[in-house]
């Protein structure tokens, strides 16, 4: 197995949610992360802007010498996945195919709830996914664009997160789904408030474990030495530091600020 870096992609700090998962399905395997943090949140944006800035993200991982791209953030996932490979020809991985899977894997009743940003449930990649694998499932997408904001002002558990949830969550539980995908890297910050709202039976699926799965599932040698990992962010590095730090529970050294724009 090659030990060429993994580059992880994300709008800001909450694909390190994706990093973390893969960190430890392949220990001692060397990641690159880089976090657009002067451009989140991606959510918000058209998906011309998304797809632009992801390409500036691939061209930035080929300079990084990375042997697979993988897409953190949904809304990049959900409409730049083949422009980013088309511009490099680096295997390029998102999370909403692995995250569909899973979901179909997981449902009984066959009523999948998927929620993302508005970008990403606007795009539609999740129901089609979902439908590609099986199309007597049925999808029902609630964009839940408060629940970003909430994640990252540390608001996941409070009332306030309760209320929000309650409201975006509604119709999914008026849907009966017994399985829904938290479609978006900051939702599992927020799995406890959201698994609460839903009912504890109903299977949440993370998406990043589900791709962390894939990656783990291909390696036939993972090597278990301590991995160097390098951080780019593209706004000042403090903010994404202390988010980070906190988040893995341990220092970063390797954190550098970067220009990817042309
Ligand atoms: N990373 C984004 C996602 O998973 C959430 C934050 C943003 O809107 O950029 O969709």
């Amino acid at each position: 197995m090659s030990n060429a870096p993994i580059g992880i992609f994300d709008s800001g700090v909450g694909g390190l949610t994706v990093f973390r998962t893969i960190e430890r399905a392949l220990p001692g395997r060397p990641l690159v992360y880089l976090g657009d943090t002067a451009r989140v949140p991606y959510g918000t944006r058209s998906p011309e802007a998304v797809v632009r800035y992801s390409l500036e993200a691939a061209r930035f991982m080929q300079t990084e010498g990375v042997e697979t791209i993988v897409v953190a953030c949904n809304t990049a996932s959900s409409v730049a996945l083949k422009p980013m490979f088309e511009a490099t020809g680096i295997e390029t991985i998102g999370v909403i195919e692995p995250g569909a899977a899973r979901a179909v894997e997981r449902t009984k009743n066959k009523k999948i709830g998927v929620i993302g940003t508005r970008a990403t449930i606007s795009s539609g990649a999740y129901a089609r996914a979902i439908e590609r694998i099986d199309p007597a499932v049925e999808v029902i997408s609630q964009a839940c664009p408060l629940l970003v904001p909430l994640a990252e002002e540390g608001w996941v558990d409070n009332d306030v997160a309760e209320r929000v949830a309650e409201r975006y969550l509604e119709p999914l539980i008026r849907a009966d789904v017994d399985t829904v995908v938290l479609g978006c890297t900051h939702y599992p910050l927020l799995r406890g408030v959201i698994g609460a709202t839903l009912g504890w039976e109903v299977t949440l699926v993370d998406s990043a474990e589900s791709v962390a799965r894939t990656l783990g599932d291909r390696s036939s040698d993972p090597s278990t030495g301590e991995a160097q990992h390098r951080f780019y962010v593209t706004d000042v590095p403090d903010p994404f530091r202390a988010v980070a730090e906190r988040f893995l529970g341990r220092t970063i050294e390797q954190l550098e600020q970067t220009r990817i724009d042309d």
